[in-house]
């Protein structure tokens, strides 16, 4: 059977603990029960413990924003995965903003993928390449690159559950998405990467998101390029009307295509 539609929203280091739970408010009243969409939040690690408290648990799940890959031990300041295990399903990985302000490297993007695995999390992993690499028609190879070496620690049962994002960096807090044309040529170079690794069956097991400027009126066009099953959305869920919207387009999006 396939999955539901998949909606994330990262709220980034945008909210107050106070403000989160306002927000979720909101949510818990403007969302429906639609079942053919799974939606998930993503606060920062302060706020994680009062939302899975606050949230309507019908209608969201949450996701950390990040972790450390290891599991206890000597390391001031950091949270691992298995210390969130009991109140997250998902935790973003390897997003753009980490990669380029904290320096996360394709091993230690690596290492975080096998540590959500190992306690029981599913990564989120997100993949994309920069204007310049764009420009030099490095797309596919850094794409190649991100995908393989996540990966590489995992075995095609592991990875049958996982998420991608594609998120061109060139179009996160950028005035419009990319193009419906340009997702699917990333998509589709993505999902032939995880087939390649590990065959068909978890290929299309995996759930595929793009993110990067989704807003309600882009939410059907994108939702049409074959092989994306959801969306990552950075600023338009910090306001609960158009990320209800966003939630229903994803909907009406997905009952058009069965
Ligand atoms: P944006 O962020 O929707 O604000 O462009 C997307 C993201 O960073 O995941």
């Amino acid at each position: 059977m396939k999955q539901s539609k998949l909606v994330v929203a990262n709220w980034k280091m945008y909210l107050s603990t106070h403000d989160t739970s306002v927000l979720i408010n909101r949510l818990n009243k403007k969302v429906p029960v639609y079942r053919n969409v799974e939606v998930v939040l993503s606060p920062s690690y302060l706020s994680l413990q009062p939302a899975s408290m606050e949230i309507d648990r019908r209608k969201f799940r949450l996701a950390a924003q990040d972790g450390f890959y290891k599991d206890e031990g000597a390391f001031t300041g950091a949270v691992s995965y298995s210390q969130m295990r009991e109140l997250v399903h998902y935790a973003i990985v390897g997003h753009s903003e980490r990669r380029r302000f904290f320096n996360e490297n394709l091993d230690e993007v690596r290492d975080k993928v096998a540590a959500c695995v190992r306690n029981g999390i599913t990564p989120i992993l997100c993949v994309g390449e920069t204007k310049q690499e764009r420009n030099e028609n490095e797309t596919k190879q850094v794409l190649h690159d991100q995908i393989v070496t996540a990966l590489s620690d995992l075995t095609s049962e592991d990875a049958e559950d996982l998420v991608l994002a594609y998120e061109p960096v060139w179009a996160i807090g950028a005035e419009e998405p990319a193009k419906p044309d340009t997702i699917k040529d990333a998509v589709d170079w993505m999902r032939y990467q995880v087939r390649e690794l590990y065959g068909q069956k978890t290929e299309s097991s995996i759930r595929v998101l793009y993110g990067g400027s989704d807003e309600p009126q882009y939410v059907s066009g994108i939702m049409e390029v074959d092989g994306v099953d959801g969306l990552l959305v950075g600023r338009a869920s910090l306001n609960f009307e158009q990320f209800g919207d966003i939630i229903t387009g994803v909907h009406l999006a997905a009952l058009s295509k069965d």
